[in-house]
């Protein structure tokens, strides 16, 4: 028996060789801090968990979901983006619920292009997004999110052959992995962009809850005109450490939100009732859990920043998501620095070149820790002494 040429084409799972190593070592006894995943470390709030605990005794729970799930979720959806991003959405035709994020960003390519379409992605960017493109049998350019430019990307670097024959375009923020955050300003370019080159935007807002120093992420439907050619997707995977749980949406233009709801009616019944239930917990309910949280993941983004600058490590402080992206001391690669604080430091963190090419020289720190751990890492880093002739 033989594999379809299309599994065969999946990209290979960059990580899965830094998880096999990071296991290795721990079984060997050692004390390693890992700071590779992105794996939120927090439980779900209680009065999410307790929702789903009323909700799974409730028999009609049971039975299948209605094939696009429940109204009383979608129309949770909207209330939320009413309150949070004061943009208008409508339950019927303009949300759809999601197995987490990542089952709409996969899907995503096979609703709408061709095999041989092309497809913008940015580099360094979630791997996932390569997912979609071979399960479409899509091709992609790769765009540069570089540091002088703030991690966005710079459209006019885009060759306008490649944006006319492009049909969709991924972005991200708050981003994975540079931790980078878009304001309005850049939406607003963005949509204006797509439509002259009818290109479809997917944002993938799967950080939207975290932003720091004040500042709340922008949502992309609060741009001008980005219902005509777009869609947002979130998820309740990090707002409300529900990454198990598999529950995200898409909002935004009608055709494409049919689009998804029509292939998922032949993929799947929906997601189980008693966690639609529980997200509509989540979304309706007191929103001090995702305050807290976020005042949390600030406060760690703080002491591990001051903690790499003390030891000479010159970062920037990420502005949003829960991820640090840091360069890499002169004379090694991401990967050779990566292999090497595990070696000698005991910490695992994620080399940036398996986010894209663009991401060779840094790496990716969860901060997905407690502080002290957080700290201790880096104070491991600083006795290997890479940084003193900084
Ligand atoms: C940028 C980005 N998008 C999407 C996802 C997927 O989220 P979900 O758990 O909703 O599938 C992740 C998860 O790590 C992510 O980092």
């Amino acid at each position: 028996m033989d594999y379809s040429e299309k599994l065969k084409n999946l990209p290979t799972q960059f990580f899965a060789n830094l998880v096999g190593k990071v296991n290795k070592a721990i079984e060997d006894g050692r004390d390693v801090i890992n700071l590779g995943q992105g794996n939120p470390d927090q439980p779900t709030p209680k009065h999410i968990v307790q929702a789903l605990q009323k909700a799974v005794e409730d028999p009609n729970t049971h039975k299948y979901s209605p094939f696009r799930g429940l109204l009383e979720l979608k129309e949770a959806v909207c209330d939320f983006y009413k309150k949070e991003y004061d943009v208008d959405v409508d339950p019927v035709r303009e949300v759809a619920i999601l197995f987490g994020a990542k089952a709409g960003l996969v899907e995503l390519p096979m609703c709408l292009l061709n095999p041989g379409d092309l497809m913008l992605l940015p580099d360094p960017g979630y791997p996932d997004y390569l997912s979609g493109v071979v399960l479409a049998g899509v091709e992609y350019e790769l765009f540069p999110l570089k540091a002088e430019n703030h991690f966005l990307p710079d459209y006019n670097a885009i060759s306008s052959d490649v944006l006319d024959a492009a049909k969709l375009l991924y972005l991200n923020y708050p981003n994975n992995p540079t931790g980078a955050v878009a304001n309005l300003d850049f939406f607003n370019q963005t949509v204006k962009l797509a439509k002259k080159h009818e290109i479809t935007v997917m944002h993938d807002f799967a950080y939207g809850a975290i932003g720091f120093d004040g500042k709340k992420p922008v949502s992309f439907l609060q741009a001008d005109g980005a219902k005509d050619i777009g869609v947002e997707m979130y998820t309740l995977s990090k707002t409300y450490n529900m990454a198990g749980w598999r529950v995200g949406f898409a909002v935004g233009n009608p055709t494409i939100i049919e689009a998804i709801n029509l292939i998922q009616d032949h993929l799947y019944v929906s997601l189980f009732p008693a966690v639609q239930k529980a997200a509509i917990a989540a979304l309706s309910g007191d929103q001090t859990c995702v305050k807290e949280l976020v005042a949390r993941y600030e406060s760690r983004r703080n002491a591990f920043v001051d903690a790499c600058k003390q030891i000479g490590w010159d970062v920037t402080a990420p502005k949003g998501s829960f991820f640090a992206w840091l360069p890499v001391p002169d004379g090694f690669t991401s990967q050779s620095f990566a292999d090497y604080l595990l070696d000698a430091a005991d910490v695992a963190v994620a080399p940036g070149n398996g986010f894209g090419k663009y991401g060779e020289g840094f790496i990716r720190v969860g901060l997905l820790m407690d502080e002290s751990r957080l700290v201790e890492a880096v104070q491991r880093i600083g006795n290997l002494g890479v940084f003193k002739n900084k």
